[in-house]
């Protein structure tokens, strides 16, 4: 650690899809999150006076902004043009973020002028919050001359989220946004996973909507009272098992997958997919856009993060053009892009 004089600081981090594993994470399951260049970048000036104000732009990707100031406890009211709720959740996020700098720097009162760019849909299943959490924390700390440890910075992220979670978030988002590359994550250990030479790139569908990460993994541990939900997330356990085997397969296949091993991939995220519909977490939104992108010839399709509307993701075969126009003409699909694995996580921009 090294103390500097005060100076702006930007560090963005990427966004992340599960090839498999949410919910089932929070209950002590492995899970396989992979991280995606779409990206959060955080810019930080340090202020003298303790303050904090946070700008943000294009935090869906129908763009918004959210401002407000915040000197203690007390928020000003933000002016926006966005739904309350994913504004309210967006500063819950920012607000944690900064405990942790604060924290880390040894300063209740460091001031901070934040301004976040996302290219991130908010609450879509993208790993939003994580990737601002990781760069915001990364960049209001070197801001004050501090460099926290990669480890160190996913730890305080994974606080942070967990905090405005109400302790229920797993360390799969946060870390997988700091390290970048695929990762396998269970309860307490998380390690990255090598990474194919030959990375496939997947194509996202977005229903423009979101889900409540709280409710939607509240509603499944209610629902841990049935046996078979019960049985059903430790299936989801095993899938991601599969998909780990798939890593190191694909290690063995000199780092560029076989026909068959993408195959075998894109099967995963199909049970996966059934699996997370059984414990309730889909939406109709998100099977019909699975349905389209498997009959235009994916490998496998399945929704990604928390589920209740936002994201699926699809490994495509071949042209990718076909699945992309199979999306775009299905009703619930309201977006379509074509996303690359992110092989560096936080990254340090200024
Ligand atoms: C949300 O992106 C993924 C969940 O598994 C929650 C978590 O892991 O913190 C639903």
């Amino acid at each position: 650690m090294t103390q500097d004089e005060p100076r702006r600081a930007v560090s963005s981090a990427p966004g992340k899809i599960y090839l498999s594993g949410e919910h089932a994470v929070v209950h002590g399951e492995l899970a396989i999150p992979c991280a995606i260049e779409r990206r959060a970048m955080v810019t930080v000036d340090p202020r003298d006076d303790g303050r904090v104000r946070v700008s943000a732009s294009d935090l869906s990707l129908s763009n918004f902004t959210v401002e407000y100031e915040q000197l203690g406890e007390t928020l000003e009211p933000p002016r926006v043009d966005a739904p309350s709720g994913l504004v309210k959740d967006a500063m819950r996020y920012v607000n944690s973020a900064v405990a942790q700098a604060r924290d880390a720097l040894n300063n209740e009162t460091a001031g901070f002028d934040i301004t976040v760019e996302s290219e991130i849909p908010l609450g879509a299943g993208l790993g939003s919050s994580a990737a601002v959490v990781v760069a915001g924390i990364d960049a209001a700390t070197r801001a004050y001359g501090v460099e926290l440890a990669k480890d160190e910075l996913a730890d305080r992220a994974y606080t942070a989220e967990s905090d405005v979670q109400n302790g229920n978030a797993s360390r799969a988002d946060t870390f997988c946004s700091t390290m970048g590359g695929a990762a396998s994550v269970n309860a307490f250990d998380c390690e990255q996973l090598q990474m194919p030479s030959e990375v496939p790139s997947f194509v996202i569908g977005y229903d423009g909507d979101s889900g409540d990460t709280g409710a939607l993994v509240s509603g499944v541990q209610d629902r841990m009272k049935h046996g078979s939900v019960k049985s059903t997330i430790r299936t989801i356990g095993d899938v991601s098992g599969e998909v780990r085997g798939w890593f190191r397969a694909a290690e063995v296949e000199d780092g560029q997958p076989s026909d068959e091993l993408l195959d075998e991939l894109g099967h995963s995220m199909d049970v996966n997919h059934g699996l997370l519909s059984a414990i309730g977490v889909s939406a109709r939104s998100l099977d019909e856009m699975v349905w389209a992108a498997r009959e235009a010839g994916a490998r496998g399709a399945k929704m990604t993060g928390a589920g209740g509307g936002g994201c699926i993701v699809a490994l495509p075969e071949g042209d990718v053009a076909t699945i992309e126009r199979a999306l775009e003409v299905t009703p619930a699909c309201e977006q379509v892009f074509q996303v690359d694995v992110a092989l560096t996580g936080v990254r340090v921009i200024e």
